[in-house]
């Protein structure tokens, strides 16, 4: 697929979210997981959305335009040690209102790191998820890191630690994975009523 793709917003509270009701498809992580890199990656682009090898570097919800047809959300990660308390909370607060009133988020993708077990937090992300009732997906990402024999089990060891099916093995380095999490992101852009009226 041909992508056009061009940043739109940044939003730090509710009152900047995106009006059009065009469909959205959300990037959620612990801090530094890769998920601008996920993002970077699907669209064949260096730099759209920022990354950095220090954590905690988008901290406003990002909007980013994909063929004039739908959104791709950059959301800011979380467990970002250092961060203050009240930052954090800001973070929750910022992050919950979005989950919780976005009628035209058709797909979450929830990026996690392939090396490690998830974190308490990935868990406790997972279960917002659930508990808002949206459509979402496990992405396993820096499969590069892994070995072959890790490799082989990822899908398994994954699936088995989310307690879900929908899981993609990934690589932002190597585009591993893009064909298959663009197909996911297709397929949910079909399934949305959002779509059919706009
Ligand atoms: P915050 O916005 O700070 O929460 O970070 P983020 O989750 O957007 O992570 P980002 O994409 O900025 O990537 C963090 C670091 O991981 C950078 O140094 C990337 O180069 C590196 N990285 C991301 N994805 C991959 C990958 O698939 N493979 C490898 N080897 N490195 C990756
Ligand atoms: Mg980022």
């Amino acid at each position: 697929m041909k992508v056009n793709a061009r940043f739109v917003a940044s939003a730090t509270s509710p009152e900047s979210f995106l009006r059009d009701r065009r469909p959205e498809v959300a990037f959620l992580g612990r801090s530094n997981v890769g998920k601008s890199s996920v993002i970077n990656s699907l669209l064949g682009v260096k730099g759209l959305a920022r990354t950095s090898s220090t954590p905690g570097r988008t901290q406003s919800i990002n909007f980013f335009l994909i063929n004039e047809a739908f959104y791709f959300v950059d959301l800011p990660g979380y467990g970002y040690a250092k961060a203050a308390q009240e930052k954090r909370r800001a973070w929750g607060r910022l992050i919950e209102k979005y989950l919780a009133k976005r009628p035209q988020l058709v797909l979450s993708i929830l990026i996690v790191d392939a090396r490690h077990e998830p974190s308490p937090l990935d868990l406790q992300m997972q279960s917002w998820l659930q508990h808002f009732g949206l459509s979402y997906l496990v992405v396993s990402t820096k499969i590069d890191k892994l070995s072959g024999a890790e490799r082989r089990t990822i899908r398994q060891r994954t699936r088995k630690a989310f307690d879900t099916e929908r899981m993609i093995p990934y690589s932002a380095l190597t585009r591993s994975g893009a064909a298959e999490l663009w197909g996911e992101i297709q397929a949910s852009m079909a399934r949305s009523p959002a779509v059919a009226e706009s």
